[in-house]
């Protein structure tokens, strides 16, 4: 009884343990390779740079869209909330999936933004599927 607590217990300090590495990773990364771009608060820069705060994208289920257009680029010029943006986004060839992962669940989850996590798995699958 007692020994299935404690793993209960472990187990429970591990997962937390994860969760929140997974967050500094993805505060990391945001800070290293987005935020130059999409500034601190999430609001990007009228005309050139999207914002990601209160994006309907963002916060979409389109999860293999943000996933291509973190590792591949974008620039694309089409509406992104009725708006247009005229820079283009560098592609991230060197983030391992799960720096993706992260930074997708930092993105999802700061600033106004909350929604549901992604996993690495999911990452994974997506990027072999192209
Ligand atoms: C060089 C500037 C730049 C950098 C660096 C950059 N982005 Fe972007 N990002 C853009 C621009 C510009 C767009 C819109 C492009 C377009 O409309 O064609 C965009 C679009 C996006 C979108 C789509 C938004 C929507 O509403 O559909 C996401 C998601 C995104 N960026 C995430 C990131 C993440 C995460 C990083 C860091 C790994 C990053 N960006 C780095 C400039 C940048």
């Amino acid at each position: 009884m007692r020994k299935k607590l404690v793993v209960c217990l472990l187990l429970l300090v591990g997962v937390h343990f994860a969760q929140a590495q997974n967050g500094i990773i993805g505060e990391k990364v945001y800070k290293t390779k987005c935020l130059v771009c999409h500034q601190a608060d999430g609001g990007g820069v009228p005309n050139l740079n999207a914002p990601l705060d209160g994006a309907t994208n963002v916060v979409g289920n389109d999860i293999a869209r943000l996933v291509k257009i973190i590792r591949y680029g974008y620039n694309e010029r089409v509406a992104l909330d009725g708006y247009y943006y005229s820079n283009a986004m560098t592609p991230n060839p060197a983030l391992t999936t799960t720096e993706i992962a992260a930074v997708l669940n930092y993105i999802r989850n700061s600033w106004s933004n909350k929604a549901p996590s992604v996993t690495i798995a999911q990452v994974q699958k997506l990027l072999k599927k192209k």
